[in-house]
């Protein structure tokens, strides 16, 4: 290679970091454009009328057209909704099948927006995270604040609402017939509430209590539940009145918690207390691999997730002095048995369900 030729590439090598670099500006961006498309109803907007000028989307929603304009230019620079120029230059926007489902349909699967709706408080964090650093010490779900729980709420939901019944309850063996004839049920980490009320109205004769150490989302578990009348739940702070130790319990479930906890060895442990000789515990939990490497290989998203650890999950892993720390991808298949292991469990099996983070797992005593 030549002096000028190695200079040149010396040059594109350059370029290409910066690009890199600056697409993560991008991104970042485009999510707090993202937040705002959904908390101001700019997608649900476009969602019911498609193919409109950033007048008639801001007189929709009720904004000024000039902030409109350049949110829409934001979202159509990056291919989030679409935008037509006619011959006399005037721009319309809508959105395709997919971003209906992914920016402006609650109830479909698909639906993203949970994450955005936390993303001003997510990003907040990053104020303490110096002071994290240094101390070790991490903050817990509620320094996210009330809009933190409506957050995770909104992420975990959709997917719960059209799953869970169907595919995930009869997947474990014998467990639609337990809970319909009546079954002891606690959901550890239960956040809002929403699986927990979910099974309770849909199974009656069964009794459920919620439990999380969020107030925020104890507060909200508990509106809802006043809402929607149900009366055979209840949601607890285990701090004030700790889980059953008595083996008395037939159903145990964990959603996307366990990998949040200060010390999950020993909630595992209070699990197996909890539960009956013959009662089962559903972990649902992050498909992490076992190391960097891997979930650099394997997962798309593995810089996301080890971001959101450090500001949500890990962070609050760490919150107490002693925290164990797992945080979003350091919670694996074969982590998670060896701990179950530990703590008493001996049948331990992956389900065969699809999820795009998570791993659905039986365990029994
Ligand atoms: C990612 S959220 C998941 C919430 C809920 N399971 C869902 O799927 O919507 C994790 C939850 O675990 C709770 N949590 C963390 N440590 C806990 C503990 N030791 N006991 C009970 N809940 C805990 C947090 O407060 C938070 O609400």
């Amino acid at each position: 290679m030549t002096t000028s030729e190695k200079r040149n590439a010396q040059e594109d090598a350059m370029k290409m970091f910066s690009f890199a670099v600056f697409s993560k500006l991008e991104g970042a961006v485009t999510a707090g454009m993202i937040h705002l498309g959904d908390r101001l109803g700019l997608y649900s907007f476009l969602a019911e009328n498609s193919n409109i000028t950033s007048q008639e989307l801001a007189d929709g929603c009720g904004l000024h057209e000039r902030w409109v304009r350049e949110w829409a230019y934001n979202q159509a620079a990056a291919h989030l909704i679409t935008s037509q120029t006619s011959e006399g230059g005037v721009v319309r926007f809508g959105l395709t099948d997919e971003a209906v489902a992914v920016l402006a349909s609650p109830d479909h699967p698909a639906y993203g927006m949970g994450m955005f709706h936390r993303l001003p408080q997510t990003m907040q964090a990053l104020q303490e995270m110096p002071e994290c650093f240094r101390t070790g010490l991490g903050l817990d779900y509620d320094s996210h604040g009330p809009e933190g729980a409506v957050g995770i709420e909104r992420s975990f939901e959709p997917w719960n609402q059209a799953f869970l019944l169907p595919i995930v309850i009869p997947a474990i063996h014998g467990l639609t017939k337990l809970l319909s004839e009546g079954a002891s049920v606690i959901d550890i980490g239960c956040g809002a509430g929403g699986a927990a009320m979910l099974l309770a109205q849909a199974f009656p004769k069964s009794n459920f209590t919620g439990y999380d150490i969020s107030q925020f989302a104890l507060e909200r578990a508990k509106d809802r539940q006043s809402e929607k009348q149900i009366t055979n739940v209840k949601f607890i702070d285990p701090r004030v009145d700790p889980i059953v130790q008595d083996g008395s319990v037939d159903f145990v479930m964990t959603f996307d918690c366990i990998h949040d906890m200060t010390h999950p060895q020993e909630m595992m442990q209070t699990i197996r207390g909890a539960l009956k000789d013959d009662g089962v515990w559903l972990l649902v939990d992050i498909k992490a691999l076992d190391g960097l490497e891997q979930n650099m290989m394997h997962n798309p998203m593995a810089s996301l997730m080890y971001g959101i650890s450090i500001l949500s999950c890990m962070s609050s892993a760490m919150s107490s002095p002693d925290g164990a720390g797992l945080g979003t991808l350091g919670f694996s298949s074969s982590r998670a048995k060896s701990m179950a292991v530990a703590a008493g469990f001996s049948h331990f099996e992956q389900l065969a369900i699809e999820h795009s983070v998570n791993a659905f797992y039986e365990i029994r005593p």
